[in-house]
């Protein structure tokens, strides 16, 4: 899908289908007119979730499509996404390939329409993904060739930060879908490789031999099970140059079995989705490469399987990690922390203004927020005010768990400096795995985001069909653009 913008009146539009978002009674008059037209009438006022596909005459649209938003005080910018993917979804059943967004509120003031025309773009974009790629392809599939959205004013470059931001949600999309067998952590290295070639990223990856002349053993010890040899990646944005620097940590376990700790075999198939967090960072240095942030962002994606080989870390084995404390690993499924431990010591040495970490890091977060939110934990307090407001804004809401010290505790090894789980099994899960992150930053301020009950759905979900969300993309690039802007004041 195409999309443009253009600075015109409505009525010269030509489209297949001319889209009308409408507030409850503040339909525009024109609106009206073709509603009375069509016999329709008074039928349709904007309530929320109505909407009517009419055909014109005389027009240069074929025909008119108006989505009822409700109220405007009840309406926000998610709303719009959600109109925008319904219309697409419209448009598709009788292929109206060339579809245009009216953005016209008729006096309403509440929305800035530069945000309503970044989230229409949103909406339709993640709405139009579809997560097939081995499925035989249908002929002549629906398409929407192009979106244009209209407006008297001048919106272009929201729409152009709209597109950029669902593109690069849907590219990370795309390298999620994967399934283990292909997107091994060697194939996620590639990945890594061929985006930073087209963007001109720096680019190094540290194999195993590296990584234990480096004495990463954590990533060593989780990967010991599997015949995939682990990774660390790491690419860098404006490498070199004197800007802010922020290190992007991502987990990129491209299977999690949990090990010798074995996981159920009930929904053990979503465990591909464990490189979430690796793939968001990879979607979030996309979109900043695009939108030429005034940063210097270096990303650590720490890759391996979790597998229970016969060479495989046991329960109870001691390691030393790679900031030189040691670990007891109690349970080989809690290795997320055990990757991104290293990641984190090796990112404190860089001494960058703020790490931020995203990990699909534990099962409790469903119990916690369940599907509607993110676990956030952290140090850098202001960072992660900033970091709410930016979830409200993308609808990939984040929710502060403490760290009181009482929570480290917990993680105090008896045979080592740590264990990987908490002492009281069963208890505040999320944030002892947090805690136990909280070792390895040093004093680099940081943020954590606990992204497992987010990162994927099992049926299609307002805007987000089955599969990965790539939820974490539109909320890190939000941030980051909002920070890079505090940080030059
Ligand atoms: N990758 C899982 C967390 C997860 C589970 C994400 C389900 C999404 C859905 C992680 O590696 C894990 O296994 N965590 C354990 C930790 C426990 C052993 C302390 C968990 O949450 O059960
Ligand atoms: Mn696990
Ligand atoms: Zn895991």
């Amino acid at each position: 899908m195409k999309v443009e913008f253009i600075r015109k009146d409505f009525g010269s539009v030509s489209a297949d289908l001319l889209v009308v978002p409408c507030f409850k009674a503040k339909i525009p008059a024109w609106v009206h007119a073709e509603l009375v037209k069509a016999g329709v009438g008074k039928d349709f006022i904007g309530e929320k979730g109505r909407y009517y596909l009419l055909p014109v005459k005389g027009k240069p649209y074929k025909r008119l499509m108006l989505i009822g938003l409700g109220k405007e005080k009840n309406v926000g910018l998610d709303d719009f996404r959600l109109a925008a993917a319904k219309a697409i979804r419209g448009a598709k059943g009788p292929r109206l390939a060339n579809v245009a967004f009216l953005l016209d509120f008729n006096g309403a003031t509440r929305h800035s329409e530069k945000d309503v025309a970044a989230a229409m773009v949103e909406g339709a974009l993640l709405s139009d993904l579809k997560l097939e790629p081995y499925k035989k392809k249908k002929e002549g599939g629906r398409k929407i060739e192009k979106l244009l959205l209209v407006s008297k004013m001048d919106l272009a470059s929201m729409v152009e930060e709209g597109r950029i931001l669902a593109e690069s949600q849907n590219y990370a999309r795309l390298v999620a879908v994967e399934p283990a067998n292909i997107m091994t952590p060697r194939k996620l290295a590639g990945v890594a490789r061929e985006l930073a070639k087209a963007y001109g990223f720096g680019f190094r990856v540290m194999g195993r031999s590296e990584l234990e002349k480096k004495g990463m053993a954590g990533i060593l010890a989780v990967s010991r099970g599997s015949v995939q040899e682990p990774v660390l990646v790491e690419l860098k944005f404006n490498d070199g140059k004197k800007l802010p620097h922020v290190v992007l940590v991502g987990k990129g376990i491209t299977f999690d079995s949990g090990g010798i700790s074995i996981k159920p075999s009930k929904g053990m198939e979503m465990m591909k989705f464990d490189k979430c967090g690796a793939v968001v960072v990879l979607g979030v240095m996309r979109a900043a490469a695009e939108m030429k942030f005034p940063l210097r962002i270096t990303a650590l994606l720490p890759a391996t399987e979790n597998m229970p080989g016969g060479s495989a870390s046991k329960p109870g084995d001691i390691i030393r990690m790679y900031n030189g404390k040691t670990v007891e690993i109690v349970n080989t499924d809690a290795e997320g922390r055990m990757i991104l431990g290293d990641a984190l010591a090796y990112a404190n040495e860089a001494k960058p203004e703020l790490i931020i970490d995203a990990a699909t890091l534990t099962g409790a977060m469903m119990v916690v927020l369940g599907k509607q939110g993110i676990g956030m934990l952290g140090t850098d307090h202001g960072a992660m005010k900033e970091m709410y407001d930016c979830g409200l804004e993308t609808n990939e809401r984040v929710w502060e768990l403490p760290l009181w010290k009482e929570y480290s505790e917990m993680v105090k090894g008896d045979y080592a400096d740590l264990k990987n789980v908490g002492s009281e099994s069963g208890e505040a899960g999320t944030i002892t795995a947090a805690a136990f992150l909280r070792e390895f930053v040093g004093s680099t301020p940081w943020v954590h985001l606990d992204i497992a009950s987010v990162e994927w759905n099992d049926g299609s979900s307002g805007y987000f069909c089955r599969g990965p969300s790539g939820k974490g993309v539109r909320l890190l690039a939000t941030f980051l653009k909002k920070w890079s802007k505090n940080k030059k004041k």
